[in-house]
This record gives structure tokens, sequence and C-alpha cells, in this order.
């Protein structure tokens, strides 16, 4: 049997879809495309990018569910409820979510590198998501948080995840890939 190759997410947060009209201080020496290349030169990459807090609890929950269900399909258990049934239902509902599940579905996810952007110094509620996700997680930011305004020094998020990088500019994605690779092979 051939073994599936592991799969990490990045998932970028509000405004970074619209990096290269941020300030100089967002912009590093790689572009993504670059810095992606890299990524899947360990590991087979998918992203997600969205500017509404919600969309991304609700990636998060998806790659939850899709480890739950992989994980009862290596043990031939089914014991998956009512309540995610229904949660499927919702996500047929938003075309980018649905598209989201399609790459995951079934894939062999090792880790998530999430970058939440503004979402970090004050969504509870990604905080929340972050935590009920039982993969190893790594949060990134391009700048150096700790050297900006002071509303930016507070991360809500982190404690939920395993580490921070920060101040890397986006060879950070590719730092936290390879700390992943180093963690699971
Ligand atoms: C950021 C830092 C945040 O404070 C900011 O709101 C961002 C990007 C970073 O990558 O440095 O949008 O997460």
């Amino acid at each position: 049997m051939v073994e599936k190759r592991a799969t990490i997410i990045l998932i970028e947060g509000a405004n970074l879809n619209l990096i290269n009209l941020r300030p100089k201080i967002y912009q590093s020496k790689f572009s993504n495309e670059e810095i992606f290349k890299k990524i899947e030169s360990l590991f087979n990459l998918v992203y997600f990018q969205s500017n509404y807090e919600g969309e991304i609890v609700e990636a998060i929950h998806l790659i939850e569910i899709n480890r739950i269900k992989e994980f009862q399909n290596r043990e031939n258990e089914n014991c998956l409820n009512e309540s995610f049934i229904d949660f499927f239902k919702n996500i047929e509902s938003s075309e980018k979510l649905s598209n989201f599940y399609n790459k995951i579905k079934n894939e062999n996810i090792i880790g998530v590198i999430i970058n939440p952007a503004a979402f970090t110094h004050y969504s509870i509620a990604l905080s929340d998501a972050l935590e009920i996700l039982n993969t190893p997680k790594v949060e990134v930011h391009l700048t150096n948080i700790y050297k900006r305004e002071e509303f930016r020094h507070k991360s809500v998020t982190v404690k939920n995840v395993d580490s921070i990088i920060s101040g890397a500019g986006n060879f950070g994605y590719y730092l936290a890939a390879e700390y992943l690779y180093h963690l699971t092979f």
C-alpha cells in the first residue's frame, strides 16, 4: 500500500490576502508562492485564507472532524454522531468551506500553521476553536508583534497552540513547516 503524503494546513486571517497593499513592515524577501513551493518540498500544503472570523472557526472545526473521521476509519469505528452530520449540512452552504473540506478530506493532516492576523489580539472564538483542534499547531506572525503597538503584544490564541514564530516574515511559515516535519519524522 502506498503511504499517503503528510499534509499541513496554512491558515491566514484578515487582510493577509492583500499583503502587497499593506505597509512595508509586512513585506518579505520571498513571495508567498516561493515559500509555499519550499514547504511543498516537505509536505502537501493546503492553504486557507479568510477575512471572516467565523469562517476560520469553521475551517478549524472541519480539520478536527476530518481528523476524527480518519482515526475512526483506521480503527474501523463509526461513532460520528448526529450533530456532526448537521454540521456537514451547514458547511455545504458555503462554497469556500466545501472546497476546503474537499481538499483536506481523507488527508493525513499532521499539523496546522496559523497566522490569525488581527484576530490574534481579540478572538476568543478562534482561540476556543484552536483548543478543540488536536494536531500540532504553530502560530506565525510576519512581524514581531512584541516590538509593535501595545495592543499587538497580546495574543489570545497563543495559549492554544504549541509554539509561536514572530518577526521572520513569511519565512516563518517555512520555519513552522520544518518544525512540524521535525515533530513528525
Ligand atoms: C500579523 C500581526 C497582526 O497584529 C496584524 O493585525 C496582522 C498581521 C503579522 O503577521 O505580523 O494582520 O499577524
